[in-house]
């Protein structure tokens, strides 16, 4: 059966890393390689210069060109580009390089040498090869150096994370992520994780999820924010991370209908406070992703420039003044639907505020009448609410979208009713207005926004490893 993949038997570091023979090895310990002493990443290449060095990984593409080869190697920290001539290799390793297709899983030794011109400043000079499973010419791996489709790369999502794009933006994501539960953790908010199945709505009753509950009704969660209100009022400051869900029947490329949402919530904490809080925060978070994640900036081609002069102070602008502008750029012929005051804003609307601005515009006191049910109203003015949503520049719009919260009883039991919300769902709500109610505000940040943001992309489905959307839940 020549197509048969040429499955090496028995790699020594992939079952000695397993075998309970070796107890006190933890399991992310590596067993010695066989040949060189070092098992080095390919980010950490750097640390070798001048040493033998073993790397795992997967043939990304190759080169060849007579007596030379030039595979490219990838292992999920990087690529890095290998060298091997028929005469400094033992034949059998040329061998098993020559021809040696896409995607084959390898373990490789080599010796690292400083190259300015290569990618990440290395390269290896390949002294050893094993391949552990080499994909037949039969059936080669699906997803080619060349163009393909994103409806292609959709079906194929599974294998598509591999390239070395989709991997960087990955590795920004979880740098997102870390960082936005990092700021919390260090200014003294507790997480406090909310159910995901619920009895209610919160965000609207139209993009619920429904689940059958042994035979009651219950909902997927569109945002953990009644539950953490609670927590804010048991605990003070809170924060809650975790996924979300909202039927959207909008195919837009800022809609998933499965989502990460970063929600905190804080009792005695006015608009002013929720938007100082806002700014920081995303200002944080951009801050690390430069800090720790310039490779993968790099990577993805994403203009630097543009996410450094993300720092607080952000500009401050009420709905009012919001309204003002976009009238304004429909008549200079700017924007062409024209804005119509009192609703809230569309997509085409917060993209062109948006990139009126080098950092996210907050944009604050919309009408109630466009809002949630929770919302605080503007003692000022009460047909407004004590709102704010955060538009991300160069178009991004909505990243934040958050409130100071309805502290009195009454007034939240007639917003439950004129909603038509049902009200048994909502008691335990109404008991926080019952006992010991205080002014409280909180936000929710969807994570994959962000990540659409910082990494420059188009569409929210290439920011989360597997994306839910109206018309894709495979694989
Ligand atoms: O503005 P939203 O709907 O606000 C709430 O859910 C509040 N209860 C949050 C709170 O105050 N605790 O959603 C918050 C954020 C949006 O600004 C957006 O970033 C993201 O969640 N988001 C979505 N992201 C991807 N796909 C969707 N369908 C999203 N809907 C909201
Ligand atoms: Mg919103």
């Amino acid at each position: 059966m020549p197509d048969q993949p040429a499955i090496t038997p028995q790699p020594a570091i992939e079952t000695s890393t397993e075998t309970p023979a070796a107890p006190e090895r933890n399991s992310e310990t590596p067993a010695p390689p066989q040949v060189a002493e070092v098992l080095a990443t390919i980010a950490t290449l750097g640390q070798y210069e001048g040493q033998s060095v073993t790397l795992r990984g997967w043939l990304y593409n190759s080169r060849e060109s007579g007596k030379l080869i030039f595979p490219i190697f990838r292992d999920g920290t990087g690529t890095v580009q290998g060298v091997a001539h028929v005469k400094s290799v033992p034949a059998e390793v040329f061998a098993a390089l020559k021809g040696l297709t896409q995607e084959s899983s390898v373990i490789v030794q080599g010796k690292v040498r400083a190259d300015k011109r290569a990618p990440g400043g290395y390269e290896l000079d390949i002294e050893d090869v094993q391949v552990v499973q080499r994909v037949p010419e039969s059936d080669p791996y699906p997803i080619t150096p060349k163009e393909h489709g994103v409806d292609f790369l959709m079906e194929r999502r599974h294998l598509w994370i591999r390239s070395p794009r989709q991997s960087a933006i990955l590795r920004i994501r979880a740098e997102i992520m870390r960082a936005a539960a990092e700021y919390f953790d260090n200014n003294g908010f507790i997480r406090t994780d909310p159910p995901i199945l619920t009895p209610a709505a919160c965000e609207g009753t139209s993009t619920l999820f429904p689940v059958d509950y042994f035979g009651d009704p219950a909902y997927l969660t569109q945002s953990g924010q009644l539950y953490i209100e609670s927590t804010a009022l048991a605990l003070g400051k809170v924060y809650s991370f975790g996924p979300t869900f909202r039927a959207e029947k909008s195919k837009t490329r800022r809609h998933l209908t499965e989502f990460w949402m970063v929600e905190p919530e804080v009792a005695f904490m006015d608009l002013d406070g929720l938007m100082t809080l806002a700014e920081n925060y995303i200002s944080h978070i951009v801050q690390s992703v430069l800090k720790n994640r310039r490779p993968e900036l790099e990577v993805i081609g994403r203009d630097v420039s543009k996410l450094e002069t993300i720092v607080p102070p952000f500009p401050r602008l009420r709905y009012d003044e919001a309204a003002r502008m976009l009238n304004q750029a429909h008549a200079e012929g700017k924007l062409e639907n024209a804005f119509e005051y009192g609703n809230d804003f569309g997509s085409p609307d917060e993209t062109w505020l948006s990139s009126q601005y080098d950092r996210p515009v907050m944009v604050h006191r919309y009408p109630a009448a466009v809002k949630a049910f929770y919302m605080e109203p503007d003692p000022q003015d009460p047909t407004f609410a004590l709102c704010v949503d955060v538009l991300a520049p160069e178009g991004y719009g909505e990243v934040i979208g958050g409130s100071q919260r309805v502290s009195s009883f009454e007034l939240l039991n007639q917003r439950i009713e004129d909603h038509g919300l049902p009200k048994e769902a909502f008691q335990w709500y109404l008991d926080l207005r019952r006992y010991g109610s205080v002014p409280h505000s909180g936000f929710g940040m969807g994570i994959e926004r962000i990540v659409a943001w910082v990494c420059g992309l188009d569409h929210v489905r290439e920011t989360i490893p597997f994306a839910r959307t109206l018309h894709r839940i495979y694989p």
